[in-house]
């Protein structure tokens, strides 16, 4: 019989069993020992809990109370600590219980062949090791040492600290001062900021140099819309201290100018030189603003970074009236987060329900029902056609709409979508679109050799949708890029492997999506009234994509399903929509593959097919022209 240990760094055979008594389990590597009943029942507690000062140990379960392929989150000592404990192909596997990113409860979460996917945003964590794999967040897992005794006890000895903790920084190399080599990363973003760390985790010694525009660390950028006050400290990827000591140094406030290719050089505002040996470019999209009359004027905010929602929350009172002109993420979260701040919220729109592109339109309508519900109101099939200002000619007062409603507005969010950050390389000899966004290979290398690019900016394969290049502006997939950029840069050649991933949070309700592409056909399960469902899209008859409101994990089992390269087709999903899912939580079958009743005036179960003059329809300003999603 089989049975698994998870040791550190180092211990590759059986006879060091005896010495994983004293061995930190902090960055764990797998290895199955024959008949190690012997050794387990040495090693482990017969029953009960045995604790020594910096570790806890104890027996969770039976082998048998866990079946194959099944999470369990189980306590382990009395302090509270609390393991996640995993079966897969006949082994037991021990790791962290919270996602490092926003806390989930991974058994929660979808289980794939070797790794475990967040429910809520995406991220990934290896079940081996506990290494996170995909993002967001940064940190990875711990990971415990589990033996099997004699009787079928399943023992399971953690490191004090991990267990507290619940999760760990990957091992960084150290800078060496006598490598000249040289690493240059433009832009702080969660890119940016994920190659520079991945950089040092990967073995890169040399010098690392991050140029971030912004006055400040590379910062979780989906608060910006969605809780406008938040606290900066609190949402740095990463504190000073990190960069300080892992000898990364970070440019802050300064801007990549311009790049020459010939003699590798990074010409900033700062007026310095960079002489770069490997380049990573990920600079992000940049909001757009519309070119009307009065665009200029105060209080009118575009949402991209920090300092876009410092702007907006110093000016809400009471009494004032916000107009957010968009109908997409940026522009709905906006409008969720002003109402019942301010005297009124107006969202304008050309189309005539929000979210049609991404999620289809009965998703957009229930979204609107929400948004109405507290206060909101909508003008549909319009824009602005300019801003009017106060008396002495300086900030927004008014604005006039093309079909010649006048609102009253002393704050105006524009949630428009975004260009590129890329006017800077116009004169460079890389290879972009028309569209601004570079065009790059699956290893994120650019036409040049060592200039990689990355987030939002890249025009690059994906995985998902059989390697076609599209640009896709995800904050996961930014991070990934990061990491991809940097394996590649230190020589470890790794292709894009990845599965977009996203959400928008609307008064407290997640909006999930995996996947990516048109779809030429929607149906969704569950009841859009409770706000409780999952939808399917496809195309050609195959699901490309799916979404979901507290349907947990459904979403993070299809990113699963298409990372593993499985299909799953219209047919299939026809017959019961459920039975590829590997994680069904219970009850979720019989709620959500029965016509639920419901009071709402839209049908619980409905198939849609977009109408022939819906593309004419659409808030075409809030994707981009090839129809990608710009948050
Ligand atoms: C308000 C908001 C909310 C969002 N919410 C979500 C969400 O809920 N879920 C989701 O999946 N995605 C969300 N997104 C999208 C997500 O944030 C982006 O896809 C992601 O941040 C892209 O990362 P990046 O590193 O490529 O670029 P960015 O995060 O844009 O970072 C690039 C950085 O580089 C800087 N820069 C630009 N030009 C230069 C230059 N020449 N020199 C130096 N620095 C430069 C920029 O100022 C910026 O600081 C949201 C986006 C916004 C704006
Ligand atoms: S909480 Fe897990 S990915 Fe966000």
């Amino acid at each position: 019989m089989i049975r698994t240990f998870h040791v550190t760094d180092g211990v590759k055979n059986n006879t060091l069993l005896k010495n994983l008594w004293t061995m930190g389990a902090s960055n764990c590597k797998t290895f199955s020992v024959k008949n190690s009943r012997n050794a387990g029942a040495k090693n482990s507690a017969a029953n009960g809990i045995s604790e020594r000062a910096d570790y806890v140990e104890g027996v969770v379960c039976n082998e048998k109370d866990i079946n194959e392929n099944e999470m369990k989150m189980l306590p382990l000592g009395d302090d509270g600590g609390k393991i996640l404990l995993i079966k897969q192909k006949g082994e037991l596997h021990a790791i962290g219980t919270k996602c490092t990113h926003y806390g989930a409860l991974m058994h929660t979460g979808a289980l794939g062949e070797g790794r475990v996917r967040c429910p809520w945003h995406g991220a990934c964590f290896n079940i081996k090791t506990g290494d996170i794999e995909d993002y967001p967040g940064l940190d990875s897992l711990p990971c415990y040492q589990v033996t099997v005794n004699n009787k079928g006890l399943v023992n399971v000895r953690a490191r004090r600290k991990d267990l507290e903790l619940n999760k760990r920084t990957k091992t960084m190399c150290k800078f060496d001062a006598a490598n000249k080599k040289m690493a240059v990363i433009i832009g702080g973003g969660p890119s940016g900021a994920t190659c520079a760390e991945t950089l040092r985790q990967e073995g890169f010694t040399g010098r690392i140099v991050m140029v971030c525009k912004e006055p400040i660390l590379p910062y979780d950028r989906c608060k910006v819309s969605k809780t406008m006050d938040f606290e900066l400290e609190k949402a740095l990827l990463r504190p000073q201290l990190f960069y300080d000591e892992n000898k990364i140094e970070t440019k802050l406030n300064v801007e990549a100018t311009a790049l020459d290719t010939n003699a590798n050089i990074v010409k900033l505002s700062s007026n310095e030189e960079l002489k770069y040996d490997y380049l990573y470019i990920a600079t992000g999209s940049k909001a757009r603003k519309p070119d009307v009359p009065g665009a200029d004027l105060a209080n009118i905010f575009v949402m991209r970074n920090h300092a876009d929602s410092v702007g907006i929350v110093s000016q809400l009172s009471l009494e004032k009236h916000v107009v957010v002109l968009g109908l997409s993420f940026i522009g709905m979260e906006a409008a969720a987060y002003c109402i019942g701040k301010v005297a009124s919220v107006t969202v304008v729109g050309r189309d005539t329900v929000p979210f049609r592109a991404v999620f289809g339109p009965e998703i957009g309508e229930r979204a609107k029902r929400e948004h109405e519900l507290k206060g909101v109101k909508f003008i549909f099939g319009t824009n602005i056609a300019k801003f009017i200002p106060n008396e002495d000619d300086t900030a927004v007062k008014e604005i006039e709409l093309l079909n010649g409603t006048v609102l009253p507005a002393d704050i105006a969010i524009m949630g428009i979508g975004s260009t590129f950050f890329t006017e800077w390389l116009k004169d460079s000899s890389l290879e972009m679109k028309e569209d601004g966004s570079i065009v790059t290979d699956q290893y994120l290398k650019t036409n040049i050799e060592n200039v990689y690019a990355g987030g939002d900016i890249v025009y690059a394969p994906v995985y998902s949708s059989n390697n076609e290049r599209a640009a896709i502006g995800h904050y996961p997939l930014a991070h990934y890029h990061g990491k991809i950029a940097a394996q590649n840069i230190c020589g470890k050649l790794t292709p894009l492997k990845a599965v977009p991933f996203f959400w928008t949070t609307l008064f407290g309700k997640s909006y999930r999506y995996a996947g990516y592409g048109k779809a030429d056909k929607i149906k969704i399960h569950g009841s859009l009234d409770d706000l409780k469902f999952f939808t399917y899209y496809f195309k050609d008859g195959k699901v490309i994509a799916m979404s979901s409101v507290g349907r947990d994990p459904i979403v993070a089992d299809f990113a699963n399903l298409l990372y593993e390269g499985r299909a799953l087709t219209e047919e299939e999903v026809e017959k019961d929509p459920v039975a590829w899912m590997r994680h069904k939580p219970k009850d979720f079958i019989k709620k959500d593959t029965s016509s639920e009743k419901s009071n709402a005036p839209v049908p619980d179960i409905k198939s849609f097919t977009p109408r022939p003059d819906d593309k004419g329809t659409r808030d075409i300003l809030e994707i981009n022209k090839e129809g990608h999603i710009i948050h």
